[in-house]
C-alpha cells in the first residue's frame, strides 16, 4: 500500500456571500510526490494550499497529514511550511539570517543551527551570497531563499504557491529544474499550485487539473497530455484540436461522430464506459497528431484553408481554418526545403482513428 502523506476527504470551503471556493476535493498525496494542482485564475488552488498548511478553515471535509486528521489543528501543529509567490524576505536580514530563521525561532543552539543553514545555503547555491541582503540579490536568487527559508526546518510538506510566478521566462525554465532537483534531493513532499501548464507537466510526478472549485481530471503529465478526459482539460492543457459532433455507430472501441460536414473515427477510451448512439459528444485530437496532405491509411479528414503559422523553436504549428470560426492547429517539425503555405490556400488534414479521443460529457 502507497504511504500517503496528505489526504483530503470531500473537503468543501465556502466563503461568506456563498462563494463555493472548494467543492467536495479527494486527493491523496504520497510520501516524497511531487504534485501540481494546476487551473485557471479563481478556480480554487491558493485556498485548498491554505487549508493544508492550517491557514483557512475547512467548512466540511477532513485533511490528513502524516497519519494524523489536522483539520481542526493550527498551523504550527501541522508538519507544512509554506512559500508564498510574494517571497516575502525580512529586508534588514542578510540571506543567511532568512535562511536560518526558524530555527532559531525553535531554539535550536547556535553551532547546529549554523551547521544546517550553511548546509541550505550550500544545497540552494547560496553560500557565497549569504552575507548578502535581498534587495542585493537577483529575483530568482531571492527565490531560492525563500525556498531554503521553507525548507530548512524539515517540513513533512512544502505547500509552494505560484513558486516561479514573478520569474520571467529563461530563469523560470531554470529554476524548474533546480525545483525539481532540490525535490528530490530531500524528499519532502511538495505540493504545488500553478495555473502554468508548462510548470505542471514538466515538475510534477503527479497532476490535479482543477476548474471552478471542483477536479477535472487527476493523473500523470503523460496521462493529461495523452488521453485528456474533459473538454475543458483538453482545451486547458494546449495543442488539442475539439471537435464536436453526433455519434451514428460504435464498432468495438471506435465510434463514428458526424458533424454537419465531415464524418470521424474517434477512440473510446477505457474510462468512458457508456456511449450513445443519437448523443452530441466533443472529442480530442492533438495538434502533432495531424497531419497535413493526403495519407489513405488515415481514416480521417477536412479541409482546411491556411492561416497562419506559429513558431516555437523547431516546432511549428500551422492553423488552418475548417468551418467559418473553427481552427485546427497541426504542429510539425519543419525543414527550409519544406514547403510554405499562402494565406487562404487549401490543404487536406488528416489523422488515424486512435489519435482521437472521446471526452467525457459533462454531468456524468
Ligand atoms: N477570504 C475570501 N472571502 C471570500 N471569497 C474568497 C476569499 N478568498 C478567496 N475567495 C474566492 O474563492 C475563490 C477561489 O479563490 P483562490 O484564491 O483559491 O483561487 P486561485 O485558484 O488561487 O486563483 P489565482 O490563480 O488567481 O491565485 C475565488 O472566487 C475567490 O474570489
Ligand atoms: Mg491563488
Amino acid at each position: 500500500m502507497a504511504e500517503y502523506d496528505v489526504v483530503l476527504e470531500s473537503v468543501h470551503k465556502t466563503f461568506p456571500g456563498e462563494v463555493h471556493a472548494v467543492i467536495d476535493f479527494n486527493a491523496e498525496f504520497e510520501k516524497g510526490e511531487f504534485v501540481a494542482m494546476l487551473g485557471p485564475s479563481g478556480c480554487g488552488k491558493t485556498t485548498i494550499l491554505r487549508m493544508i498548511g492550517g491557514l483557512e478553515e475547512v467548512t466540511q471535509g477532513n485533511i490528513i497529514i502524516a497519519g494524523q486528521n489536522v483539520t481542526d489543528l493550527p498551523p504550527s501543529h501541522r508538519d507544512t511550511a509554506m512559500m508564498f509567490q510574494s517571497f516575502a524576505l525580512f529586508p534588514h536580514r542578510t540571506v543567511f539570517q532568512n535562511i536560518e530563521f526558524s530555527l532559531k525561532m525553535q531554539g535550536l543552539a547556535r553551532e547546529e543551527r549554523d551547521r544546517r543553514t550553511w548546509e541550505m545555503a550550500e544545497m540552494v547555491g547560496l553560500s557565497e551570497l549569504a552575507r548578502r541582503r535581498p534587495h542585493d540579490l537577483s529575483g530568482g536568487q531571492q527565490q531560492r531563499v525563500a525556498l531554503a527559508r521553507a525548507l530548512i526546518s524539515k517540513p513533512t510538506v512544502l505547500l509552494l504557491d505560484e513558486p516561479l510566478g514573478s520569474l520571467d521566462y529563461n530563469l523560470r525554465q531554470t529554476m524548474m529544474v533546480e525545483l525539481k532537483k532540490i525535490q528530490r534531493e530531500t524528499g519532502i513532499t511538495f505540493i504545488m499550485v500553478t495555473h502554468s501548464q508548462q510548470e505542471a507537466m514538466s515538475m510534477a510526478d503527479k497532476v490535479i487539473v482543477m476548474s471552478d472549485a471542483i477536479i477535472q481530471q487527476t493523473g500523470t503529465s503523460r496521462e493529461i497530455h495523452e488521453e485528456p478526459r474533459t473538454k475543458f482539460v483538453a482545451e486547458f492543457i494546449g495543442n488539442n484540436n475539439i471537435f464536436q459532433g453526433t455519434i451514428k455507430s460504435r464498432s468495438g472501441s471506435i465510434v463514428f461522430v458526424e458533424s454537419e460536414d465531415a464524418t470521424y473515427y474517434v477512440r473510446i477510451p477505457e474510462y468512458v464506459r457508456t456511449v450513445r448512439v443519437g448523443e452530441e459528444v466533443h472529442f480530442s485530437v492533438r495538434a502533432d497528431l495531424l497531419h497535413t496532405g493526403e495519407h489513405p491509411e488515415m481514416a480521417n479528414r477536412v479541409r482546411g484553408n491556411y492561416i497562419t503559422t506559429e513558431f516555437m523553436g523547431t516546432l511549428e504549428t500551422d492553423v488552418f481554418e475548417i468551418t467559418d470560426g473553427f481552427y485546427v492547429h497541426v504542429e510539425q517539425h519543419r525543414h527550409l526545403t519544406d514547403r510554405v503555405y499562402n494565406m487562404g490556400e487549401a490543404e487536406t488534414i488528416c489523422w488515424p482513428a486512435e489519435a482521437g479521443v472521446l471526452l467525457e460529457q459533462a454531468g456524468k
